[in-house]
């Protein structure tokens, strides 16, 4: 059985003190969670959160990694420095990113390869824009994202991936997609994991993303092949993060 996991992603948000107050929060009421939680903050907050966690079950991540080792590359980020602070997680092709950064599939895939030589645990960001999905091109769109990443690093490489569905529209507009919205798109993206490997299929877990708050989050977890969350807005506000850790 693949088990809960929920992660927050805190995007461009925070400061030394909210994340001290948010941090301690989330550690104070984590007992009778059962989940794995992950927070993914900004870069500059790492070394406090991970003093803050220390080895409590709340694990650090990244929001982003640089494919380079080091170098002439200013403002950006290598994966040996997420480690150096004792991170183990890293979200990869966040549609922010796809469409504000143009990462398009093939430099997405570079990452989660990069992320996966490094033994950091890539969070592979997929989903589609509310035009592609009007116009019926939501499997499609999918498909190609998570088939590039198949054929950079292979199938046996998502045992140590997790897969987060996120569809554009209803990240940051309070719409959530239904449960059966959900549901239909994280067991087609299963299929297509089991066309490759079938085993590989059952371990992968695949997260859903997009508006997930404390009211509909214990609906959504529950569907077959959703195995937990990606939260945005939801996991800036201790309280409401909790509730989502304990809505499976
Ligand atoms: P919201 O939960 O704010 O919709 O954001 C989802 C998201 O983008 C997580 O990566």
């Amino acid at each position: 059985m693949r088990q809960v996991i929920i992660a927050g992603n805190w995007k461009m948000n925070a400061s030394k003190e909210v994340t001290n107050i948010l941090v301690m929060d989330i550690l104070s009421g984590m007992v009778n969670v059962k989940s794995k939680v992950i927070v993914c903050v900004p870069f500059p907050y790492m070394a406090q959160v991970e003093a803050l966690v220390g080895c409590s079950q709340l694990n650090l991540g990244a929001q982003d990694l640089n494919i380079n080792k080091s170098g002439a590359f200013t403002g950006e980020v290598s994966v040996d420095m997420i480690k150096d602070f004792g991170a183990r997680y890293v979200i990869v092709g966040h549609s922010e990113r796809r469409s504000l950064y143009f990462e398009n599939n093939e430099i997405v895939a570079q990452k989660v390869q990069v992320a996966l030589n490094n033994n950091l645990t890539p969070l592979l960001c997929i989903g589609e824009l509310l035009e592609e999905r009007n116009s019926g091109k939501t499997q499609e769109v999918v498909s190609e994202q998570i088939q590039t990443v198949i054929d950079l690093v292979g199938i046996d490489a998502f045992k140590d991936i997790i897969v987060a569905y996120e569809p554009v529209w209803a990240i940051g507009t309070g719409i959530t997609a239904t449960p059966k919205q959900a549901q239909d798109i994280h067991s087609f993206i299963r299929s297509i994991l089991a066309k490759h490997d079938e085993n590989v299929s059952k371990i992968t877990p695949i997260l859903y993303g997009g508006s997930m708050n404390p009211r509909n989050a214990s609906e959504l977890i529950n569907c077959k092949d959703i195995d937990g969350g990606l939260i945005g807005g939801a996991s800036l506000k201790a309280q409401d993060f909790l509730q989502i850790c304990k809505a499976s």
